[in-house]
């Protein structure tokens, strides 16, 4: 790979504001030009906003408004949201910037000399929504749009058309030749499939409004919008040598509903207008598409969530997570705020805030908050760093292939791992029995282990990285022009300073959930179930939704049956995966073992379980279990108290314990 990397968002349509679509594009733009610049590659993100077109002229005449001062009034927003989500552009393209609007022109002028636009007259279906013609067979029965469920126009015109069947063999020889040019690969089949299929030449040119590029020399009329949105890519890129030094982009990123124009029409205008098969782009990236709590986004139901105001809800790197980790990079998904929220409390929380914080908290206690001595690592620690290099392995492997999801996979198992490590390793332990040595060598490991991830969740969280950097005593990231991407554990010097431990994730409680389920969960539907489903879970939290319009079981008249219970009793009870530290005989009771469980908290649970005629209390320790963590505290008699209950199945002298796999961390909510 070269040693630039350079990247593009489409450049979205003025006529709404940026909403979680956007977002989530402009993110994972984000997410993958920070990765690469962890690997050393210097970086452009271009963004931007498409201000031409009949649909803004449209508004802004309804509005009484000039067009010109609305589309730079819509384009605010957008060039504001984009850093407030810790997506800085290098560039914020405008298609009505004057210097796009002469470079465009010349364009034109190019492509026509080399005889690839021809003047003709078009007579057919028109979406203004899409800004695209249809045919009769693409639309719906009535004359309808596909996408906007709005009637087409019937519109004739003359126009210039773009000579597009001419360049049908070539795109299908660069499919060939660049098998990754469209991703994911299932997207390129449908590309192929496409232009196998047949192309015709395309109207690039419209004469029925005026918001758009002049033709040259044909005042009559303006460039098709999508003629002179696509060249937004390379117009502000022609303006230094800086900037033509990163041509050709490495990742055009977008959604999928756009991917024709830029897998077809865009490389056929790139080849007229005289760049080579070389100076193409290196991948087009089609996303899938977001729903909202299971529900299409869309302004009129109201469920366009505001990106700022679930950021600040929950915090950016929360935000910026989630939709990594949750959704397969590729894939349609549903933006959930309920597993949102049982994201940020289990991986953000509990197993990497937890992790940092524990590690911190130990090196305090055993070091005095210097980094510790390290002494002979035994095998845990091997194997924590075999785990730690597999991760970042796989994890770059991931990024590299646009797969986040799978990058944050990767490297939550090293964190996993490292929290296993710490119960086992137990430094406490070590602490305790005077083994300062011992102690200092595994907390030393888990603290070179937490630097290593902090880097590597970087591009996804940047915020909290830097500041589990600034605790472990580590420099913020700086993006440099060497990889640091870590391979290998460098030994950081005993003695130096670390930072003060502090909660980096701050749990959302109960009572915050309910507040901000009602404020961002589902919006109710009368089709919904009312009760006996998580679904109905979430209609009854909607009640509290200022102007909901949840219908209350009395109101709907359908109460639980007896044999039921509601979803909101079984929410009540706090199932956690809990790490099993110690587990003991107890005297006199020989059904009874006494137990320490991790479940996440600053200190085990002492917990008292009737599991002795079936367990070995030594084959039980390290297992990871689910624990009822709310129950009353129950007494067992001689002082012993049981903090929770573990879940297990079968008769007392053949029992199952319930267990998780080896990737929930210690406190890991179970629903
Ligand atoms: N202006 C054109 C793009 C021209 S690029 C040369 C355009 N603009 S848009 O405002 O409609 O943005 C479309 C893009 O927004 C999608 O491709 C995708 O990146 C993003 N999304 C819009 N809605 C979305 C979802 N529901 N889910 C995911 N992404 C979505 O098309």
């Amino acid at each position: 790979m070269s040693d630039r990397f350079f990247i593009t968002t489409p450049i979205y349509y003025i006529n709404s504001a940026p909403h979680l679509g956007t977002a989530y594009t402009t993110i994972a733009a984000d997410v993958l030009k920070r990765y690469h610049g962890l690997r050393g590659r210097a970086g452009f993100f271009l963004t931007g906003t498409d201000e031409h077109g009949l649909k803004i002229e449209r508004v802004a005449k309804a509005r009484n408004l000039s067009v010109r001062a609305f589309a730079a009034e819509m384009s605010v927003p957008f060039r504001e949201m984009w850093p407030k989500l810790d997506c800085p552009y290098d560039y914020f393209v405008r298609t009505t910037d004057a210097d796009h609007e002469k470079r465009v022109g010349e364009i034109w002028e190019r492509m026509k000399k080399n005889g690839d636009l021809y003047l003709g007259s078009y007579e057919g279906w028109y979406c203004v929504g899409c800004e695209a013609y249809y045919t009769e067979k693409e639309l719906e029965p009535g004359g309808i749009c596909p996408l906007h469920k709005t009637p087409a126009e019937r519109i004739r015109e003359s126009t210039y058309f773009f000579k597009l069947a001419k360049y049908q063999d070539r795109l299908l020889s660069l499919y060939d030749r660049r098998p990754s040019f469209v991703q994911p690969i299932t997207r390129m089949n449908e590309v192929k499939s496409f232009v196998r299929g047949g192309l015709e030449d395309i109207s690039v040119s419209r004469t029925t409004f005026s918001w758009g590029v002049p033709v040259p020399n044909d005042p009559a009329h303006v460039m098709y919008v999508w003629f002179d949105a696509l060249f937004s890519y390379l117009t502000p890129m022609l303006a230094t040598p800086e900037r033509r030094a990163f041509w050709p982009a490495n990742v055009h990123m977008m959604g999928k509903d756009i991917l024709r124009f830029h897998a077809v029409y865009w490389p056929a205008f790139l080849l007229s207008a005289g760049f080579s098969d070389d100076e193409l782009p290196r991948a087009i990236f089609a996303h899938g598409f977001l729903t909202v709590n299971g529900q299409k986004m869309s302004k009129s139901r109201g469920n366009t969530i505001q990106p700022l105001a679930l950021a600040e809800a929950f915090g950016i790197d929360t935000l910026r997570y989630y939709l990594m980790r949750a959704i397969a990079f590729g894939q349609d998904g549903d933006f959930n705020v309920a597993e949102l929220i049982g994201r940020h409390n289990a991986d953000l929380g509990n197993a990497l805030g937890n992790l940092c914080n524990r590690v911190l908290k130990q090196t305090e206690t055993v070091c005095g908050g210097k980094f510790p001595l390290q002494g002979e690592p035994e095998d845990l620690e091997r194997a924590l760093l075999e785990e730690l290099a597999k991760g970042a392995r796989a994890a770059a492997e991931a990024f590299d292939a646009m797969q986040p999801h799978r990058a944050l996979e990767a490297i939550w198992q090293v964190v996993g791992a490292a929290n296993q490590y710490i119960d086992r390793a137990a430094p406490w332990a070590a602490n305790k029995r005077g083994d300062i040595g011992r102690a200092s060598t595994i907390l030393g490991t888990a603290l070179e282990v937490l630097g290593a991830v902090s880097t590597m969740v970087w591009p996804v969280i940047p915020r909290s990285a830097d500041a589990m950097r600034a605790q472990i005593g580590l420099l913020p990231i700086a993006v440099g022009d060497h990889d640091a991407w870590p391979v290998a554990v460098t030994s950081r010097r005993a003695g130096e300073p670390l930072g003060v431990a502090a909660p980096i994730f701050p749990r959302i409680d109960a009572e915050k959930e309910a507040r901000l389920l009602a404020e961002f969960g589902p919006i109710p539907d009368e089709s919904m179930p009312t009760s006996g489903s998580p679904a109905a879970a979430g209609t009854s939290d909607e009640s509290a939704r200022t102007g909901g319009k949840a219908v209350s079981e009395a109101a709907s008249g359908s109460a639980p049956s007896p044999a039921t219970i509601p979803y909101d009793d079984f929410a009540k009870l706090d199932l956690r995966v809990g790490v099993v530290l110690r587990a003991e005989r107890v005297a006199g009771k020989d059904k009874l073992l006494s137990l320490s469980v991790d479940v996440g908290e600053p200190e085990p649970r002492p917990l008292v379980a009737g599991l002795a005629l079936s367990f070995k209390p030594e084959d039980l320790v390290g297992m990871r279990v689910i624990v009822v963590a709310n129950l009353e505290p129950r007494k067992f008699g001689k002082g012993l108290v049981s903090h929770g209950m573990l879940l297990a199945a079968g008769p007392s002298e053949a029992l199952t314990l319930v267990t998780v796999g080896p990737t929930a961390a210690p406190g890991t909510k179970v629903k």
